[in-house]
């Protein structure tokens, strides 16, 4: 790869949720995605990188159990109802979670190191040609994602990884100019 090929690579990618909910993605792509956030740098070699993959019926379980988390919550009924059916709207949802450190500085650590590894994800889910968009958590369903997907209480819940087939493309939203200091 070129460092321009490299460059459209990055520049393309768009967090889309226009997905083909009906159209499988082959589970090769889904492993390959996956592994991609593992090669993420991570502080002293912690590996914080917790993934769990949810397809089929079990889409609606992690909707479940983040809206009767919600309720307890006290969020608004008609969020708590359109949590239930969110991740129907693709075939993959990939539940991305940093481990706990053993210091508050190496938890914190774990959470940029994970975040470096959905980026990993997003771009390797850009070169297929897929669709994807990291949704964040609902406040106070930490502990019963966590419990659903076989991961630790103390793991901290960074991301929910929509993946399918695109329907449409979307447009890339303006970038403000980056705050660079050069120093010389
Ligand atoms: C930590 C994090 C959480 C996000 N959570 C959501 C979310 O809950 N819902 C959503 O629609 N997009 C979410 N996004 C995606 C952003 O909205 C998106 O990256 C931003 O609009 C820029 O668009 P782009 O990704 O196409 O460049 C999240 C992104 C990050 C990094």
């Amino acid at each position: 790869m070129t460092p321009d090929e490299l460059e459209n690579l990055i520049t393309a990618r768009r967090s889309n949720l226009l997905i083909d909910a009906s159209r499988e993605v082959d589970p090769e792509l889904v492993d390959r995605i996956v592994n991609t956030a593992q090669w993420a740098p991570n502080h002293k070699r912690t590996w914080p990188l917790r993934v769990a993959v949810i397809s089929g019926d079990s889409r609606r379980a992690l909707g479940d159990t983040i809206a009767d988390a919600m309720a307890v919550h006290g969020d608004d009924e008609m969020k708590v109802t359109k949590t239930r059916g969110k991740f129907m709207r693709a075939p993959i949802i990939i539940v991305v979670a940093a481990a706990e450190g053993t210091t508050t500085n190496e938890t914190e650590e774990n959470k940029y190191a994970v975040a470096a590894g959905v980026q990993n994800m997003l771009l390797m889910t850009e070169s297929f040609g897929l669709a994807a968009l990291w949704g964040s958590p609902a406040k106070g369903a930490n502990n019963a994602i966590t419990a659903l997907c076989s991961m630790n209480r103390t793991d901290h819940v960074i991301g929910i990884i929509y993946v399918g087939w695109p329907t449409q493309s979307v447009a890339a939203p303006q970038r403000p100019d980056i705050e660079v200091s050069r120093l010389s």
